[in-house]
C-alpha cells in the first residue's frame, strides 16, 4: 500500500495491517477480508462503507475477537494502542471488550436479555471487573441513561427491554456499551433496524457522545448518507478489500475509484434532488470465486485488460487519499 499521509489528528488508537480473514466450509473457501489495512486515531470517527457481503462486519468483528470457526484470522495484524490483538487469549480479549473497546450491534433486541431489567443488564457489565455497591450502580446507571437521552431514567431502569421502543432500546445498548468508558466504539449498522426518523436521532447521539467523550468510532454502514453525516475519514470496501480511503469531505468532493463513484450515483439523496438514480450494474462477486485482477472489473465501465490481471493495490492519488484504481477516471 502507498504511504498514507493522514492528517495528524491525535495518537493512533487502532491499526489494522494486511488483515486476511477466511471462512473454510465444506463447499467453499471464502476470503471475506483479503488484505485490509486501516488506522483510526483517538477521537476520530471512521466509516466503513460498502455493499452487502463486502467484509465490513468481519473486519470489525476481528478487532473485538468475534471471529469463530469456520472463520479464521489467517494473517495480518490488529493493534490497539500498540498491543497486538491477534495473538491474545480469549481471557485477555474478555478484559479488553467493554473496558477498552465496545461494540454496538444492528439489532438491539437480540443483544439485550429479554427477561432481565435494564438496571441489572447495566449492573452485569459494570461488575465484570470491580464490585460496586447497589447505590453506586444505580447512580452510574442513571447517569448513563441520561447521557443517552432516556427520559425518567430512575423509573425506566426497572423496566424490561420489550417496554422500550426500538430507538430507546438502541439508546440502552449505547448506554451499556459506554458503561465502562471505552476508548474505541465499534458500531455495526447501528440504525438499520430503526425507522428513518429515529435513525437520524441515534446517529446524532452517537456522534455527539463520540465527540463529548473523545472516543474513537468505527461506524459500519452501507449508506453513504450516514457516512457523510457522521465520519471524519472513510474506507470504501468491496469484495473483501479497501477500494478507496480518504477524509470524508474529499471522498464526496473528489471520489477517485469507479466503485465509489458508482455508489455516489446510486444514493437516494440524488433522487430527491430530482436526478435519476443510477445503480451500479451487476452484482458483487460470489466471494468463493472472486474475479482475477481488480475485483470490481466485471461491473466497471472503465475496465480494460490491465484491470483483469493481478491484484490491484492501493496507491496514493493525493496526500492522505488512496485508491485501488490504476486509472484516473474523474
Ligand atoms: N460464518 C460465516 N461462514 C461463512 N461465510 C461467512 C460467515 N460470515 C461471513 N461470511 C462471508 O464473509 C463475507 C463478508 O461478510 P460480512 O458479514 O463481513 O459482510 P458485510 O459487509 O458486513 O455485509 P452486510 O452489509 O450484509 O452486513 C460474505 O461473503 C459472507 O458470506
Ligand atoms: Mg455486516
Amino acid at each position: 500500500m502507498a504511504p498514507n499521509k493522514e492528517p495528524d489528528k491525535g495518537k493512533e488508537l487502532l491499526k489494522i495491517e494486511d488483515l486476511h480473514v477466511y471462512f473454510e466450509t465444506a463447499k467453499a473457501y471464502i476470503k471475506a477480508v483479503d488484505g485490509v489495512s486501516l488506522s483510526v486515531r483517538e477521537g476520530e470517527a471512521f466509516g466503513l462503507v460498502g455493499e452487502s457481503g463486502s467484509g465490513k462486519s468481519v473486519t470489525i468483528k476481528s478487532v473485538i475477537g468475534l471471529i469463530h470457526p469456520p472463520g479464521k484470522i489467517v494473517s495480518g495484524s490488529i493493534q490497539y494502542k500498540g498491543q497486538e490483538l491477534t495473538k491474545i487469549s480469549s481471557r485477555q480479549y474478555y478484559e479488553i471488550r467493554g473496558n477498552d473497546i465496545a461494540m454496538i450491534m444492528q439489532d438491539p433486541m437480540t443483544a439485550l436479555n429479554p427477561v432481565m431489567k435494564i438496571r441489572d443488564q447495566i449492573k452485569e457489565t459494570l461488575e465484570e471487573d470491580i464490585h460496586m455497591s447497589e447505590k453506586d450502580i444505580t447512580e452510574r446507571a442513571v447517569h448513563l441513561m441520561k447521557l443517552v437521552g432516556i427520559p425518567a431514567p430512575e423509573r425506566r431502569l426497572n423496566e424490561y427491554p420489550h417496554q422500550f421502543s426500538g430507538g430507546m432500546r438502541q439508546r440502552v445498548m449505547i448506554a451499556i456499551a459506554l458503561s465502562r468508558n471505552p476508548n474505541l466504539m465499534l458500531a455495526d449498522e447501528p440504525t438499520t433496524a430503526l425507522d428513518v426518523t429515529i435513525q437520524d436521532q441515534i446517529l446524532k447521539l452517537l456522534v455527539s457522545l463520540q465527540q463529548k467523550l473523545g472516543m474513537g468510532l468505527v461506524l459500519v454502514t452501507h449508506d453513504l448518507g450516514v457516512i457523510a453525516q457522521t465520519t471524519d475519514r472513510v474506507a470504501v470496501m468491496y469484495a473483501g478489500r479497501i477500494m478507496e480511503m480518504t477524509d470524508t469531505v474529499t471522498l464526496f468532493k473528489k471520489p477517485h475509484h469507479p466503485y465509489t463513484i458508482g455508489l455516489m450515483n446510486s444514493i437516494p439523496s440524488k433522487k430527491l434532488a430530482g436526478e435519476k438514480l443510477d445503480p451500479i450494474p451487476g452484482l458483487p462477486p460470489n466471494m468463493a470465486h472472486v474475479p482475477p485482477g481488480c475485483r470490481f472489473n466485471p461491473r466497471c465501465v472503465y475496465a480494460t485488460d490491465e484491470c483483469r490481471q493481478g491484484e490491484i493495490g492501493l496507491r496514493e492519488v493525493a496526500p492522505g487519499h488512496v485508491s485501488a484504481c490504476i486509472k484516473d477516471v474523474r
